[in-house]
């Protein structure tokens, strides 16, 4: 029996990441957490025909507690959204203290669950809940995932429309580094089955995966950041935690975790400068992250400069997030 709960539920993203998680039927309870609407948003969920109960919880009523007890799998795409012309590092006042809140309560209420972090700037969101996890004796960091899945669905997207592939989901391409702008690398030459891409088509592409969230920002013009494709990408991640935590082999997704916590993340830590946090494919199984794998060996030399942009944004990134902790603790 699987408890599930989303933190933020009410959201653009919120919901319908919500409504997947409520047809899986790898879910059997599904609670839904928002400072607004969630009673509304469960009443709706809950005539869905599927075997997952739904319930929604506000702050009162020890609402949080009572959403997160007895979780196995917390996702989370609580605080603001960008606006056309801002960056993600700059929604890090607000969402630093909404995730650390959140994650106190997982970890008093749910400490054995695996987090999603969907929250932006991952790059230092997901700092700051290992951060929280630790303060309270509760980090397990085969279980805290930053939610980079939407660029690698972006590469998927993006890559077979120049390689004239009909069915993106085909295309594998392990994407790695962070979640924003230049610190997000495509490896693109390592894409399964192997593609040719024209020569001067690669830098537009890598262009592209980068900053395809901005497109999406200045198309909805003020109304927030991408929230259906989010809602796919963090779908197709949480489904895939399950599948593993239900026994699956074999499943293997990007993700950005703490090196030094899970077995195989070392050779990656010594790859990119000591960085604690990354993103690279990783296999999961029943307790989360199994193996950290090691993609950025292969690397081209083209990809190897990327990285190195990569490793240097997220050091200050990385380093905002685990201050912003210890300054508040
Ligand atoms: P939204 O504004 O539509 O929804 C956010 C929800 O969080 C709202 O319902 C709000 O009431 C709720 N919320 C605020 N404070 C809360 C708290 N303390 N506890 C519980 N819920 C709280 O925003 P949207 O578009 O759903 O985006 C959510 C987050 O996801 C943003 O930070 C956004 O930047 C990020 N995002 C991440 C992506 C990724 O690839 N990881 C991609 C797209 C967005």
């Amino acid at each position: 029996m699987v408890k599930a709960a989303v933190l933020g539920a009410a959201g653009g993203i919120g919901q319908p990441l919500s409504l997947l998680l409520k047809t899986c039927s790898l879910v059997h309870e599904l609670a839904l957490y928002d400072v607004v609407n969630t009673p509304g948003v469960a009443a709706d969920l809950s005539h869905i025909a599927t075997p997952a109960v739904t319930t929604g919880y506000l702050p009162a009523d020890d609402g949080l507690q009572k959403a997160l007890e007895g979780c196995d799998i917390v996702v989370i795409p609580a605080g603001l959204p960008r606006k056309p012309g801002m960056t993600r590092d700059e929604l890090f006042n607000k969402n630093a203290g909404i995730v650390s809140a959140l994650i106190t309560g997982v970890a008093k209420w749910c400490p054995k669950a695996y987090v999603l972090i969907i929250s932006n700037p991952v790059n230092s969101t997901v700092p700051i809940a290992a951060e929280v996890l630790k303060a309270h004796k509760v980090f397990d960091a085969r279980k805290l995932f930053g939610v980079t899945s939407l660029d690698v669905v972006r590469a998927s997207t993006f890559t077979a429309e120049i390689v004239g592939e009909k069915d993106p989901r085909k295309l594998t391409i392990p994407v790695v580094g962070g979640h924003s702008g230049d610190t997000i690398v495509p490896l693109l030459s390592q894409t399964t089955p192997p593609v040719s891409i024209p020569e001067d088509k690669v830098a537009g592409l890598v262009n592209r995966i980068q900053f395809g969230g901005d497109e999406v920002v200045k198309a909805k013009d003020g109304a927030g950041s991408a929230t259906l494709s989010m809602a796919f990408a963090g779908y197709r991640f949480a489904e895939a935690v399950l599948k593993a935590h239900s026994g699956e082999t074999g499943i293997v997704e990007p993700t950005f975790i703490y090196l030094p916590g899970v077995p195989g993340g070392a050779e990656v830590l010594k790859q990119v400068g000591g960085l604690e946090y990354f993103a690279v494919p990783v296999e999961l199984g029943p307790g989360g992250a199994v193996k950290a794998t090691n993609p950025l060996i292969a690397a081209s030399e083209a990809e190897k400069k990327l990285l190195e942009v990569a490793i240097a944004g997220l050091k200050g990134n990385i380093a905002k997030g685990v201050e912003f902790v210890q300054a508040s603790s």
